[in-house]
């Protein structure tokens, strides 16, 4: 693929770049999408029975066997090519700031720092019962289980834990939404990778991002809510595209020395 001359000369002037990743980013290190026809996780299993504070309440055992599956999945893929690229990007722009929707920790294990987890992590834990306040190092976090069940319990009120992650009808957490829309409205090149756009708030970043002037570029495999509205569209898998496109600025980088 040659990376269009347009996308060359926004990524060599760009201050401040703004990248949201989503599902389709991991999907060439073996990690599910949510939402693609027969093989995304939404096809296979329902939201309302896994994925919400009610179906956790109705039958946390569930939850947590479901989860633990996601967990044991994740620990045996490694990050891909793709992950790495934009691990590489920080280091060749002035500035990056990349939320992730994912909650896979692939970009960390790539290399990538100060991630904005948007739906939180899958290798987190959460006090269920009474939100209490617990440093994840603290033990027995997670260690202490209930013998019947085997659901984690909290080491400060002993009530059930949860994962870490996001749920929906949940708010994204205040802090996260700031850094994120923040990033969106400072940055002047917004890359939206590997994600159907159809998840609310993360879909508008990259309106906030437009409205403030940014360029938008689309990488993904199918078109989506989005593409219509990007001023640039690379359609294929951000494995591959991604490190064409950060190789192409490090030659450009060093033609310009
Ligand atoms: P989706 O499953 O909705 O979308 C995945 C996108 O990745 C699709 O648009 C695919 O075309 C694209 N894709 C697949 N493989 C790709 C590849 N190799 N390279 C580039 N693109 C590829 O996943 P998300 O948009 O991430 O939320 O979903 C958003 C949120 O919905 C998730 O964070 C999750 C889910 O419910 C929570 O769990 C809170």
């Amino acid at each position: 693929m040659a990376v269009p001359a347009a996308l060359q000369a926004a990524l060599a002037n760009a201050r401040q770049v703004c990248v949201l990743t989503g599902a389709g980013v991991s999907a060439e290190s073996g990690v599910p999408t949510f939402r693609e026809a027969g093989t995304g996780l939404w096809a296979q299993y329902s939201p309302h029975e896994l994925a919400t504070p009610e179906a956790f309440a109705r039958d946390p055992a569930l939850v947590w066997r479901w989860y633990r599956w996601r967990r044991d999945l994740v620990a045996g893929v490694e990050p891909n090519p793709g992950h790495r690229a934009l691990a590489r990007l920080a280091e060749l722009v002035p500035s990056l700031a990349l939320v992730t929707q994912n909650v896979d920790g692939l970009h960390q294990r790539a290399g990538s720092s100060g991630v904005i987890e948007y739906h939180g992590n899958l290798f987190g834990n959460r006090c269920f019962e009474n939100g209490c306040d617990f440093s994840e190092a603290d033990p027995p976090t997670g260690t202490a289980a209930d013998p019947a069940s085997g659901i984690p319990l909290c080491p400060r009120c002993g009530g059930m834990l949860r994962p870490g992650v996001v749920w929906f009808g949940e708010p994204i957490p205040s802090r996260t939404l700031r850094l994120a829309d923040d990033a969106a409205a400072a940055c002047d090149l917004f890359f939206s990778i590997g994600t159907s756009a159809l998840v609310w708030p993360a879909a508008g970043l990259a309106e906030i991002a437009a409205r403030r002037g940014a360029t938008v570029i689309e990488i993904n495999r199918e078109t989506t809510d989005l593409s219509g509205r990007a001023a640039c569209r690379l359609q294929g898998k951000s494995g591959e595209i991604l490190p064409e496109l950060v190789n192409c600025l490090a030659r450009n980088r060093q033609h310009s020395l």
